[in-house]
């Protein structure tokens, strides 16, 4: 059984491998070379099973996207995904970024979307969110003057950590709510998984969306 799930891993990637970046560290600086028609890059960081990531590469042709993910047996469905649908303005990140500024020069994004990630409630475990303010400054630096970082995030604490970090590095959220699904940016939104499933549950989802200065 193992055996067998090992073998139909190598053959996905195998029959995906235009969709993967392979040295993403190589690609810093040329990031719009990575893409068939380069057109401004978008990165989400911790994509999942990535439903977000490709339907957002569908809904807007006129951005190439990144999807970074992780988790090499999550990362194969965003690779099924991309591959199934022919989503040419996509490719894959298969590795944990820690250090945002390792493979993006200053400037270099024009976007960075965070969705439903890790929350470490542990205090010691607060430098590994997403949006401690160390992770932040990096995005500051690869995010062009004028671009975005979305968050979004079903666990109320984490977002209101969030906030406090967002403040302590200068971001002001353009956009910024607790129930995205009944605020005017409900139309726009594109779910994630982990979004349906918690929405469903009946949880209200939190928003905030940062135009760098
Ligand atoms: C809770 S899941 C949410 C997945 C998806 N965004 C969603 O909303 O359905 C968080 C994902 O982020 C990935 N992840 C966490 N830290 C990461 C990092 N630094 N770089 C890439 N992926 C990361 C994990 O492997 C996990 O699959």
């Amino acid at each position: 059984m193992r055996q067998r799930a090992v073998k139909s891993r190598e053959e996905i990637i195998k029959n995906c491998e235009a969709w993967i970046i392979k040295e993403p560290r190589a690609c810093r600086g040329h990031w719009r070379e990575a893409f068939p028609a380069p057109r401004p890059v978008c990165l989400e960081i911790g994509s999942g099973k990535g439903r977000f990531i490709c339907e957002m590469a569908e809904k807007h042709p006129e951005y190439d996207f990144l999807a970074c993910e992780g988790g090499t047996n999550i990362s194969i469905r965003i690779l099924q995904k991309a591959a199934e649908r022919q989503i040419q303005n996509l490719r894959l990140i298969s590795e944990y970024i820690i250090k945002a500024s390792e493979y993006f020069e200053d400037g270099e994004l024009e976007g960075i979307f965070i969705n439903f990630c890790d929350p470490w409630p542990k205090a010691r475990h607060a430098h590994r969110r997403l949006t401690h303010r160390l992770m932040l400054e990096e995005y500051k630096r690869v995010v062009r003057p004028g671009g975005c970082i979305a968050f979004k995030t079903d666990n109320d604490e984490l977002f209101d950590f969030s906030l406090g970090e967002f403040e302590a590095c200068g971001l002001v959220p353009a956009r910024l709510t607790r129930d995205l699904h009944s605020s005017p940016w409900a139309e726009e939104n594109v779910m994630t998984e982990y979004e349906e499933k918690f929405s469903g549950a009946g949880k209200t989802i939190n928003y905030a969306y940062i135009e760098l200065p």
